[in-house]
């Protein structure tokens, strides 16, 4: 059996990769690993967050500054949404997700070469909220295990990477996670309605196309998109699977970072407090493994394309 992670020994914040020669390979090695399901693992930072931006983050009273599930950052427009405190706190809490964002930025463009310069930045996020017991909804529950899809942001095939850092200096982050996408795929895809979405009208797919092109967001998205969101929501919302389905739990420790294709790698989180996490859009074309991504597994199930 796999481990639960791979830990990169490596690779360093200040310097990159221990062995430069190496660097081409290593890097094809860990878009493979991510590409075929698994989590890397850093045990310690691999980029910089001084200590005192750290320190900022753990000492806001978020109960009296927050608005929304999350505080995210949209980097591309510089743009910080979920708080609502007074105009320095504000800047500072801005400028530190503009330096967090960068330098994430700029390690995923060294560690995963093969996608530089080719992913869309998503947003970033801090979660300062402990995770057991927010009484969300269900669809909106981070502690039911789930594929992730954006609404807004449909990848058309393309994969869902995050970054995310543990900053809680004590208690762990732990996940779940559970079986292969193409396992949960060829057992539960038909129950989610792949065949419907395959099947999706000639009239249902140029209302998308349209909406793309003038611009309303969250259109433009593929039968892969669509079938997706509900996937999500499937997983979240059966009862049975929740119950049954093999569990492995996974510890992320103080300072943590890990990087891990949440499109692919079904996940619940089910306790910790302080995550900073940043996303990024990797298309179809970067990808090191196409037929491993979940729209390549879906597209064989459906016997149909999904994406063109
Ligand atoms: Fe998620």
């Amino acid at each position: 059996m796999n481990l639960p992670w791979i830990s990169v020994e490596d690779y360093r914040q200040e310097t990159g990769w221990v062995n430069p020669q190496q660097s081409v390979a290593r890097s094809r090695s860990c878009c493979e690993s991510l590409e075929s399901g698994q989590i890397l693992l850093f045990p310690k930072l691999p980029f910089a967050l001084p200590r005192e931006d750290q320190e900022f983050l753990l000492a806001q009273e978020w109960t009296e500054l927050r608005m929304h599930k999350n505080v995210s950052y949209r980097p591309m427009e510089d743009v910080l949404k979920g708080v609502s405190a007074d105009a320095p706190t504000t800047e500072r809490l801005r400028r530190i997700f503009r330096n967090y964002s960068a330098a994430v930025i700029d390690f995923v463009g060294k560690l995963l070469e093969p996608y530089a310069g080719k992913c869309t930045i998503d947003f970033s996020s801090f979660r300062p909220f402990a995770e057991e017991r927010r009484g969300l909804p269900l669809h909106k529950r981070n502690d039911l295990l789930h594929v992730d899809a954006f609404p807004s942001r449909p990848t058309h095939g393309g994969r869902i990477l995050r970054v995310f850092t543990n900053l809680n200096p004590k208690e762990p982050r732990v996940w779940h996670t559970t079986d292969p996408f193409e396992t949960l795929a060829q057992r539960y895809a038909e129950q989610a309605g792949l065949r419907r979405f395959a099947e999706e009208s000639w009239v249902s797919r140029t209302v998308q196309d349209w909406g793309a092109k003038l611009g309303f967001r969250g259109m433009g998205r593929t039968p892969y998109d669509m079938f997706m969101l509900g996937f999500h929501d499937y997983l979240k919302g059966n009862a049975d699977f929740q119950k049954e389905c093999r569990k492995i739990r996974l510890e992320f420790p103080p300072l943590a970072t890990w990087l891990v294709l949440t499109d692919g790698v079904a996940h619940a989180v089910m306790s910790g407090q302080y995550a900073l996490e940043q996303t990024f859009l990797v298309p179809t074309e970067a990808l090191v493994l196409p037929e491993q991504a979940p729209y390549r597994i879906l597209e064989r199930i459906a016997g149909q394309p999904l994406v063109s």
